[in-house]
């Protein structure tokens, strides 16, 4: 089936009552939440669960043997107390993640991948793994029988991101030149005027991302190995976390 329709949705609130029907979802959160699942999943991690509060990290950690888990993420872009691993893509090696589960829980990005899991795919998506995770995407409209794609930013509390926006409008316009997609629409105003971000942007230029207010924040915080991370390295990995049937992202 071919790709008709492109959507970019703006947060992962944006997506809570989104109709999901014919879409593969591609979810956006640059700093950091697909950063660090991209890593993890590239890092060999069994699998990555996004849960929506520490509570339930908990909660299934014990219930899967805390041993046999990593639990990972933030609040207020920090370590959450009791957890092993933050929210810095750098920490989630093959010595720590491997053939482990990651039970991840972020402020939007893991919102954004479990508000999108009414679609026929998700796929989550960083500046690191951007080429990759359209291929997958792709490919997964084509086997499920979806005609749309809808690029999930994660935004901040409701709040659009520069960087989520940029990745989303560099790949929406790779997307625009494959030919599954081809003639492709935008189906709605805020796809179309964030397509026009990455008009004139040559592939890679992802300069805007620094005056992002997050970007901003993580910096004041002391993360600037994270943010040369997630920012600095476009289109260099491969891993594709894929949402399963069981609720997990695997690597494809
Ligand atoms: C999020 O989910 O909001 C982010 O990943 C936050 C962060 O890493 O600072």
């Amino acid at each position: 089936m071919r790709i008709t329709d492109i959507d970019i949705l703006p947060t992962a609130q944006s997506a809570q009552d989104y109709d999901f029907s014919d879409s593969v979802a591609i979810c956006i959160d640059v700093l950091r939440a697909t950063s660090v699942m991209t890593m993890a999943a590239a890092s060999g991690a069994e699998s990555i669960v996004p849960v929506l509060s520490p509570e339930e990290g908990f909660e299934l950690a014990e219930a899967l043997g805390r041993a046999n888990v990593i639990l990972g993420g933030e609040r207020n872009a920090d370590l959450i107390p009791g957890f092993d691993l933050g929210n810095s893509p750098q920490d989630y090696t093959a010595d720590r993640v491997g053939g482990r589960t990651v039970v991840m829980t972020t402020t939007n990005g893991t919102v954004a991948i479990r508000a999108s899991s009414g679609a026929r795919a998700v796929v989550a998506a960083s500046l690191l793994n951007c080429h990759a995770a359209l291929h997958v995407a792709i490919n997964l409209a084509h086997e499920r029988g979806a005609r749309r794609l809808v690029f999930v930013c994660a935004g901040n509390h409701g709040v659009l991101t520069l960087e989520d926006c940029v990745c989303a409008a560099l790949m929406a316009k790779e997307a625009l030149t494959r030919d599954e997609c081809s003639g492709a629409r935008m189906t709605s105003d805020m796809a179309t005027a964030l397509l026009n971000l990455a008009h004139g942007r040559a592939e890679g230029d992802v300069s805007l991302c620094r005056e992002s207010v997050h970007y901003n924040v993580l910096i004041g915080k002391g993360y600037e190995a994270d943010v040369e991370l997630c920012l600095g390295r476009v289109g260099t990995m491969s891993a594709v976390p894929v949402l399963c049937a069981d609720g997990r992202l695997r690597a494809q």
